[in-house]
């Protein structure tokens, strides 16, 4: 069913009211194919959990959300299986599903908001794995043709936070599953230290696939405030890879400033440290703020818009520049 003038702050997770032209849920390709037919001039906006997204005004087209479920193992092999999903699913669902199948792979990045669909347009990645490394293939409708199109990894172009579909086919492609290669012989991740130093918290010694979910379940719990209660779509900013000399120079003033390593040249600052250093953590503007936990998290205490919120990125990207020399790139995707 198509509804008109419908009001999307059910649909995204920083609980942003502003108005759809039209809007109507799909779980079919046929049912994506009738919804695009009946407004053929006007613009596109799939959505998923909505959980990576900041609305600054109202959305003039239509907005098509994803509910393509599907689960499916195949190729079992000693070692590997692929495991295949529909777009709509819930991304956390999924990852326990897996989880108890018994396949490795995807237990870092539990409790991650959203869709399955919607994970390989930015590599989504937490606790030392992103999905790029145990991505397969994903089949997307390919909008001006009508034809559907299968990706490997390789034709995705994964970045940090990136992948093609957020740059040069950004528009053109609805995702509709998502195959991941998982592993039945755990190769466990746990040089993230915050994992290490739960498990011991837990008391434990030889941890499973489910020990490390539950490990990474607590950290993210106790510090990322759960959209169902205070409006946030994660880190709103990319944590920025910049060059060798510019963090030299932060760690001659700030030895402790965290950093990592990135491409050859470069390395990677904690955007949330930088935002903590410039006073901004925890700060209230009115309705909205910087997370009093998580200095890279924007949060709507209700009835903020979305132009209040982007006013605020601009204010810490500008205060940022000023302290640092760094320039702070927006992670969530602004409309
Ligand atoms: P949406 O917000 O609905 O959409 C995001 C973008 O993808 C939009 O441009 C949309 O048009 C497009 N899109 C969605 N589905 C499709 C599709 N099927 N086909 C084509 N385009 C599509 N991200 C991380 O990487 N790591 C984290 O640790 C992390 N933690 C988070 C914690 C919290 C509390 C929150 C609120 C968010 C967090 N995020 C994190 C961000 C977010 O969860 C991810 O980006 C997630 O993949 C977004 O999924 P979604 O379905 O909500 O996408
Ligand atoms: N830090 C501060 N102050 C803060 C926040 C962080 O000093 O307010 C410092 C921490 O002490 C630590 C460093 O910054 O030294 C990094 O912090 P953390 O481990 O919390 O990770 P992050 O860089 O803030 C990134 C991702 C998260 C992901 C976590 C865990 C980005 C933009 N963010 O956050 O992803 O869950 O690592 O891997 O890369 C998201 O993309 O929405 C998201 C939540």
């Amino acid at each position: 069913m198509i509804s008109n003038n419908q009001d999307l702050k059910a649909y995204n997770t920083f609980g942003i009211s502003v108005s759809a032209s039209h809007f109507a849920s799909f779980s079919t390709i046929e049912e994506l194919k009738y919804a695009i037919q009946q407004f053929p001039n006007e613009e596109l906006l799939i959505l998923g959990g909505g959980s990576n997204v900041l609305f600054t005004k109202d959305f003039k087209g239509l907005v098509l959300r994803n509910e393509i479920k599907g689960f499916e193992i195949s190729d079992r092999t000693v070692d590997s299986v692929i495991v295949k999903a529909g777009a709509g699913e819930v991304w956390h669902e999924f990852v326990l599903n897996c989880i108890d199948e018994g396949l490795a792979g995807l237990e870092n990045l539990s409790l991650i908001p959203g869709s399955v669909g919607a994970s390989p347009m930015q590599n989504i990645g937490a606790y030392g794995v992103e999905i790029k490394d145990v991505f397969h293939s994903l089949e997307a409708y390919h909008l001006s043709s009508g034809e559907i199109h299968t990706f490997d990894a390789k034709s995705c172009e994964f970045g940090y936070r990136e992948s093609v579909f957020k740059r040069k086919l950004k528009g053109q492609y609805v995702i509709l599953s998502v195959s991941f290669k998982l592993s039945s012989n755990p190769n466990l991740n746990t040089s993230y230290g915050a994992i290490e130093s739960e498990l011991k918290n837990m008391g434990i010694e030889h941890p499973t696939i489910k020990d490390i979910s539950n490990a990474v379940i607590a950290i993210r719990s106790s510090k990322l405030p759960n959209p169902k209660e205070i409006g946030n779509a994660g880190s709103f900013f990319k944590n920025p890879v910049v060059d060798e000399t510019v963090v030299a120079e932060i760690l001659k003033t700030y030895p402790d400033a965290p950093n990592y390593p990135a491409e050859p040249g470069k390395r990677k600052l904690a955007a949330g440290w930088l935002i903590e250093q410039a006073g901004w953590k925890g700060k209230t503007v009115e309705n909205h703020g910087v997370h009093k936990l998580q200095a890279l998290v924007l949060v709507n205490y209700g009835g903020a818009t979305g132009q209040q919120i982007w006013d605020l990125s601009s204010a810490i990207i500008a205060s940022i520049e000023a302290k640092f020399g760094v320039t702070l790139e927006r992670e969530v995707n602004i409309l």
